[in-house]
């Protein structure tokens, strides 16, 4: 008896720990208003609704109705038809957070996005095609593994169209008539306001084509009033539905509540913490960083603000502090986040701007956020140019010949990195000379980003940069995966080059040093006549630790994370070197004179020894 008294307190203590847990995580997912009651009531209802679902040791599960289509007001609200950067984050902030349970609550969490367009898209005049086209894209737009998907055509047969699908929810879930409706909004401020705000919402929006547009203001606002009254039916229609199919799912909202249940309002991005939805606005990344969201032409009024673009489209505006990013074209070159281009579009005959005019903060986001950022149409003068650049983004790394190296093919090269040969996948400094190794640790002379510079580029198609984003890596393995990597700690062999380095061993997974995330430490083999590069383990038999190396190069070089950067003369490449790897492919003898120059670039708060200080120690016998 006294065992079993005892088994139900732990279990009481393990239950509290979860839901004050949850709750905590809770409350950064929501958007609180003025009177908002979660503290009073909402948090009673909740840990209830949570208590179901722990008692039983099943997932935590919550349902979110939106996600419908973007508005049709592509004048003033949103880019395009088409999911973009506010889909995107708002998709991994949910996500996010779902996994962020899974940490305290093995059993995990799962949300159900109701994307409820065909409730209302007739009344907002998007018709049927452009509303699949969002919902598919939409589906594809990030990874997610917490997200589940359901609509209306998941209870009722879509054979006969969307307006079937609308009849079958009136018929079936609507209680209340349209008399019933109008008495509301005359009786209750709340339905009142709620009228008002879709009835604006509808006539900002425009539902009305070219064909059936009402000339007289008058008509439109009454015609919008009439939708809005059939808005608040379906609603009412849906939400039953919710509850019926979904009892005990912890309802989230996009719409604005006090928070004191059934209905959660939550923010969906995670820096905006109002209720405020992607699919009517678009994403303006501030010059501190911060992603918000706005109407699109409030966002085209912002000082200092581009346009990025992804897969040829609109995706989200970048405000700086300079103006010259107004005259520049941004693009992401792999979504969702592997690597960004700046090309400076400016006239042919003007002098080419200095890459100095761009704020190194903003590079530096930008090269936290993508991996690595591609300069183009910009000017270095000189190598004494391009280390006064590189040291506004961190402190250059000083070898014996200098902070810059001059990489081209030599006549009788030392090494693969002076041939014409391919350079296998690396990151930069992971062979230090003893001189550069300052306390031996990986984040103290490891350098953060590197800048490449192409002071003459090589033959097209050839002598490419790679550069493997190695979060794609880590992402496309998966959690368990990573797990397993984490044991395993390889040992890297190679004759001395300039490197002048020592044999060394790294996990295969380490932490990056400023951001804490896992990142993928792994070198490629080589077998160059030149210049061997031999990896072993201790950490597996030696069958097991061939078939890792076989998956990491494979993964390596799988077309969703490698990118092999074609060079153009002036092109400067800034690559964050904790998430990425890199390496070169081979060139011909059109390529003799390739020219890159390249500095490296530690934190500036990390101390380093001067050139005079290291001179003393330097052994030459190891620097080629
Ligand atoms: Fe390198």
């Amino acid at each position: 008896m006294k065992l079993i008294t005892s088994k139900v307190q732990i279990e009481t203590k393990n239950y509290k720990l979860v839901i004050s847990q949850f709750i905590k995580l809770f409350r950064t997912l929501l958007a609180k208003g003025k009177n908002d009651s979660f503290e009073t009531k909402g948090k009673t209802f909740l840990t209830e609704q949570l208590m179901y679902f722990i008692r039983s040791d099943q997932p935590i599960e919550m349902i979110l109705p939106g996600f419908p289509c973007k508005s049709p007001n592509t004048n003033s609200k949103v880019f395009g038809y088409l999911p973009d950067r506010g889909e995107e984050i708002a998709l991994t902030n949910l996500d996010n957070f779902c996994k962020q349970v899974h940490k305290f609550y093995p059993p995990g969490c799962k949300l159900v996005i109701f994307s409820d367009g065909t409730t209302f898209s007739d009344l907002i005049g998007v018709d049927e095609e452009t509303q699949e086209k969002y919902n598919t894209t939409l589906k594809n737009i990030t990874k997610v593994s917490h997200i589940y998907w359901e609509s209306l055509d998941s209870f009722f047969s879509s054979s006969n169209g969307y307006d079937a699908l609308r009849e079958e929810l009136m018929s079936q879930y609507c209680s209340v008539t349209k008399q019933q409706v109008e008495l509301q909004i005359q009786n209750d401020e709340q339905i009142r306001q709620t009228y008002q705000g879709l009835k604006n919402f509808l006539f900002q929006d425009n539902p009305w084509t070219d064909s059936n547009f009402p000339q007289a203001k008058k008509t439109r606002l009454k015609q919008s009033g009439e939708f809005a009254k059939i808005m608040i039916q379906r609603n009412d229609a849906l939400t039953k539905l919710l509850s019926e199919k979904f009892p005990h799912h912890i309802r989230l909202s996009v719409h604005c509540h006090n928070n004191a249940g059934p209905k959660f309002a939550v923010h969906v991005l995670p820096n905006d913490y109002r209720c405020i939805t992607p699919w009517h606005n678009v994403v303006v990344k501030t010059s501190n960083n911060q992603e918000i969201l706005m109407k699109k032409e409030e966002a085209e009024k912002l000082p200092n603000t581009t346009l990025v673009k992804c897969h040829q489209q609109p995706w989200y505006f970048l405000q700086s502090s300079e103006d010259i990013w107004g005259k520049c074209e941004l693009e992401i070159i792999k979504p969702p986040r592997t690597g960004i281009r700046i090309t400076y579009q400016g006239n042919d005959n003007q002098t080419k701007p200095s890459c100095s005019c761009l704020n190194s903060e903003t590079l530096q986001n930008l090269c936290l956020e993508y991996g690595f950022v591609v300069l183009r149409g910009f000017n270095i003068e000189s190598k004494e140019h391009l280390v006064e650049f590189s040291s506004e983004l961190g402190k250059p790394v000083t070898w014996d010949f200098g902070p810059v190296h001059t990489i081209r093919p030599k006549k009788t090269p030392d090494g693969y990195i002076a041939s014409r040969e391919a350079v296998p996948l690396h990151w930069d400094l992971s062979m230090p000379p003893s001189y550069l190794e300052a306390s031996g640790c990986y984040e103290d002379f490891t350098p953060q980003f590197f800048i490449l510079y192409c002071h003459i580029a090589p033959a097209s198609g050839e002598g490419q940069t790679t550069v493997v984003d190695g979060r794609k890596v880590l992402e496309n393995a998966g959690s368990a995966k990573v797990e397993a990597w984490k044991q395993v700690v390889i040992d890297y062999f190679t004759k001395f080059t300039y490197y002048g380095g020592k044999q060394r061993s790294y996990p295969l997974i380490m932490q990056h040093p400023i951001t804490g995330e896992d990142i993928l430490r792994y070198q490629e083999a080589s077998n160059s006549n030149l210049q061997t590069f031999e990896l072993d383990s201790k950490s597996l038999p030696q069958e097991d630790f061939q078939q890792l190396v076989a998956e990491l190069q494979a993964s390596a070089y799988d077309d969703s994370c490698l990118i092999c950067h074609d060079w153009q003369q002036g092109d400067l490449l800034l690559i964050e070197n904790h998430y990425m790897l890199h390496g070169r492919t081979s060139a011909s003898d059109l390529t003799d004179d390739r020219e890159l120059w390249r500095v490296q670039l530690l934190p500036h708060s990390l101390p380093q020894k001067s050139v005079s200080d290291f001179s003393k120690n330097l052994d030459y016998k190891e620097v080629a």
